[in-house]
This record gives structure tokens, C-alpha cells and sequence, in this order.
């Protein structure tokens, strides 16, 4: 069974399917799965919407980089964070120190469809979605591009994107 010294940790926009490939991917090489948002979550005993609209997202950013910090100290972990984590360089930099940073990207309109009506994501809560994802991945891309390996997940299903991961994970070997 493939055991690596390192995480493997799974980032990038809303809607890319980061939790359900990182919990196959978990599953596959018999390694833990971690969630940040989970972990932040039960930190703040709230939901993140809740955590947002209560104490704004400032105090958000600032459990996630406590959360990433805490993460990123252990090995053998498969971790799939929010998709802001990497835009502070601090949290990429904690992420990247024991672990593969692989981010899944998808267009606009693939996002779109994947959230579909749900209103769970503050920052994708107004009616002008589109416009709001795509001003944001704009922003991001900088960000996103200095992650280890980039995964377009526009035209693959959660199996696909799961397997290319597991080979990038053979090659680390
Ligand atoms: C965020 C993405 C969310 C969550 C929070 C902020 C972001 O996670 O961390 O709402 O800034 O992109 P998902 O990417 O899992 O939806």
C-alpha cells in the first residue's frame, strides 16, 4: 500500500469537487482525510455561514490559517481545504512545507452548474453569480497557479480526477 511521507492536499475554487475526491483519494491509499472547513466548524461551532455573517470574514480567514497551521504540521494525511486558503502565501506556504499541493480548477460555467441553486457559500450568496465566480477566479489565478500540480476538472467526473491524483501520488514515491 502507498504510504508517502507527505500530504496530499487538495485546493482550489468552490464547486471543483475537492472534498469528494480528497475523501476517495483518502480511501484509496488507506490515508486520514481532513477537511479544513470541517475542522473550522467544529473549532467555531458553527457553520461557516454562520461564522461569516456573524463575525465577517476576516475572523473566517483567520481560524482557517490557525486550522492550516495545525494541519500542516502532521504527515499522512489527505487534506482538502477551502477555496481560499492559498491566497494567503502563509497557508500555502504551511500547506506546502509537509505536503503536494494540487489545485482543481473549472470554468465558470461548470462551477455554476455544480453549486446550482445553493446559497451555502457566503461569498456565493447573491443572485449574480456567474459574475461573482468569475471576478474571483480572475483574482485567484495568481495564487492558484503556484500550487504543486493544477487539475482542469471542467470536462472530468469525481472517478478521473481521483485518478490522476493517484498517479501524481505513484510518482512521489
Ligand atoms: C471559500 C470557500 C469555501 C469556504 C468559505 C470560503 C472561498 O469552501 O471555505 O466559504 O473563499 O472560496 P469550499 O471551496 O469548500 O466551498
Amino acid at each position: 500500500m502507498y504510504s508517502p511521507g507527505k500530504n496530499i492536499v487538495i485546493t482550489g475554487f468552490m464547486g471543483t469537487g475537492k472534498t469528494s475526491v480528497g475523501r476517495r483519494v483518502a480511501k484509496e491509499l488507506n490515508m486520514r482525510f481532513v477537511g479544513t472547513d470541517g475542522l473550522i466548524e467544529k473549532e467555531a461551532k458553527m457553520p461557516i455561514s454562520e461564522i461569516f455573517a456573524q463575525f465577517g470574514e476576516g475572523q473566517f480567514r483567520k481560524l482557517e490559517s490557525m486550522v492550516i497551521g495545525e494541519v500542516s504540521a502532521r504527515t499522512g494525511a489527505v487534506i482538502s481545504t477551502g477555496g481560499g486558503a492559498i491566497i494567503n502565501p502563509l497557508n500555502l506556504k504551511a500547506l506546502k512545507r509537509n505536503g503536494i499541493v494540487i489545485c482543481l480548477t473549472a470554468s465558470v460555467n461548470a462551477i455554476l452548474s455544480r453549486i446550482g441553486k445553493s446559497n451555502e457559500r457566503p461569498l456565493l450568496s447573491l443572485s449574480n453569480k456567474e459574475e461573482i465566480i468569475s471576478d474571483l477566479l480572475k483574482e485567484r489565478e495568481p495564487s492558484y497557479k503556484k500550487a504543486d500540480f493544477i487539475i482542469d476538472t471542467t470536462t472530468k467526473g469525481i472517478k478521473e480526477v481521483v485518478n490522476e491524483i493517484l498517479k501524481i501520488a505513484g510518482s512521489m514515491q
